[in-house]
């Protein structure tokens, strides 16, 4: 459903953003592969009727695994003038060439919606059979060099890595950051209206903790002791934390016939040993003042109080208790009450709340769709309707934008966004089809 008339269809627009196989989130601002945004987008492929597509999606995101088993948040498949910065300022020698470090990974979450809603039986089989070692690795990795004391709280080393850039969450930890000292032209700021990006101060700190990187080899040793931006960012630890679940999940229950249990054993051993950690250490994370989790500064030994979108998040976890559940799902009414166009990034009675500057204040289709999948698991079947039908009313006010003021529904950042677009296509208007196949099969379970 798109909201001017002459608008391109959700599906247009993931066509005019295909660049052979991996789809940009939007031309010219964001010219690669983002890890987040693939995963996200390769839903709306799949409700457009691609299933191969929606894999293929997946496929060329691995193409940027590292060694190690990380996978990276962007991947330099070709190359772009539009955007700052480059895989010349990352540095990272490989082919394709990468940034250094990672973003939420929501992969395992989607690739099990792809294996179970796909329609092509033998293609799912195929591809989650070809795909699902490498996010293994992918797993393991965020526990292993993220979490090396075994807290159950995984660790940042840069507010990108969150996804959520300038949310008022990393303010703090970003003041322990140097600024860069070499001069640089941002591209994002000549695209997009200044006001709703982050300001110049994140930039110079963002930057400086890429060059740290690469001077630091990327020493996963070294990082963790001498990074001087450390965060127990608790969207990371909650969508990680939901994509080893389903991880577990389709190796043990929904792909069993491909004895995916034999083959990873070990490995499925060790990622719900991590469960077992977090579900303990995320309470760490809880304050009963704010009724949510906050993330952690690691360096500064301080909780993070600010009540954002991540700190509700652990709702798609399956993370809090029954009276947390509760207090998070009064919060939620509150919020939109205050800001009905989405779930805010940063609630609306916060001091630092922009409505339309990026991690700040808007809202976010993405996290709209965790945080509504998050209510029903509790049983907040209300609270996931009202952000179902809030994030609606954002697409019918502006379309398929980046993110919305949260407070008027204009759209902000780029235009024509493939996630805003996937969102829509698979959980906000599905095509016909899509939703007959669905009735179909629910009738078929019941008789
Ligand atoms: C950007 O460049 O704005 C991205 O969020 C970094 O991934």
């Amino acid at each position: 459903m798109t909201a001017m008339p002459d608008a391109p269809s959700a599906h247009d627009i993931l066509k005019l953003n295909d660049l052979g196989g991996y789809t940009v989130p939007t031309r010219g601002l964001y010219p690669f592969q983002w890890n987040w945004d693939a995963a996200i987008t390769a839903l709306g492929w799949m409700a457009a009727g691609d299933e191969a597509r929606a894999w293929r999606e997946v496929e060329r995101l691995l193409e940027g695994q590292w060694d190690n088993g990380m996978v990276p948040h962007i991947v330099f498949h070709g190359d772009a003038e539009t955007y700052f910065p480059g895989p010349e300022v990352w540095g990272v020698q490989r082919s394709p060439s990468t940034s250094a470090i990672s973003q939420p990974p929501v992969l395992a979450s989607v690739m099990k919606i792809l294996f179970e809603e796909g329609r092509d039986r033998t293609l799912a089989e195929q591809k989650l059979a070809a795909t699902l070692p490498a996010v293994i690795d992918y797993h393991l990795w965020f526990y292993r060099e993220r979490d090396p004391e075994g807290t159950g709280r995984v660790c940042s080393y840069h507010p990108w890595e969150s996804g959520m850039d300038n949310s008022p969450q990393w303010d703090g930890p970003l003041a322990g950051v140097p600024a860069v000292d070499a001069e640089y032209v941002r591209r994002d700021t000549g695209l997009v209206d200044p006001s709703e990006r982050p300001h110049k101060y994140e930039y110079d700190r963002y930057i400086y903790l890429v060059k740290f990187f690469q001077q630091n080899d990327h020493d996963a040793k070294v990082l963790y002791r001498d990074c001087p931006y450390r965060v127990e960012d608790i969207s990371l630890i909650s969508i990680l934390h939901r994509g080893t679940r389903d991880l577990v999940t389709l190796c043990e229950e929904d792909a069993a016939s491909l004895d995916l249990v034999n083959a990873h054993g070990e490995a499925l051993f060790s990622l719900k040993q991590s469960l077992a950690r977090t579900e303990e250490g995320v309470q760490a994370l809880w304050s009963e003042e704010l009724g949510c989790f906050l993330s952690r500064d690691a360096r500064a030994n301080v909780l993070l109080e600010h009540v954002t979108t991540a700190g509700i998040l652990p709702l798609f976890a399956g993370l809090p208790n029954d009276t947390q559940a509760k207090q998070m799902g009064s919060l939620v009414a509150d919020w939109l009450a205050q800001a009905p166009y989405g779930v805010a990034s940063t609630h609306p009675e916060s001091t630092r709340f922009e409505p339309k500057r990026y991690w700040r204040g808007p809202s976010w289709l993405h996290i709209n769709w965790m945080l509504a999948i998050g209510c029903e698991d509790h049983g907040l079947t209300q609270e996931a309707a009202q952000i179902k039908q809030a994030s609606k009313d954002c697409i019918a006010a502006a379309g398929y934008w980046e993110y919305f003021n949260s407070v008027t529904g204009e759209g902000c950042g780029g235009r024509d966004f493939s996630w805003t677009a996937a969102m829509d296509l698979y959980w906000l208007n599905p095509l016909d089809i899509f939703t007959a196949n669905k009735a179909q099969d629910s009738a078929v379970e019941v008789s």
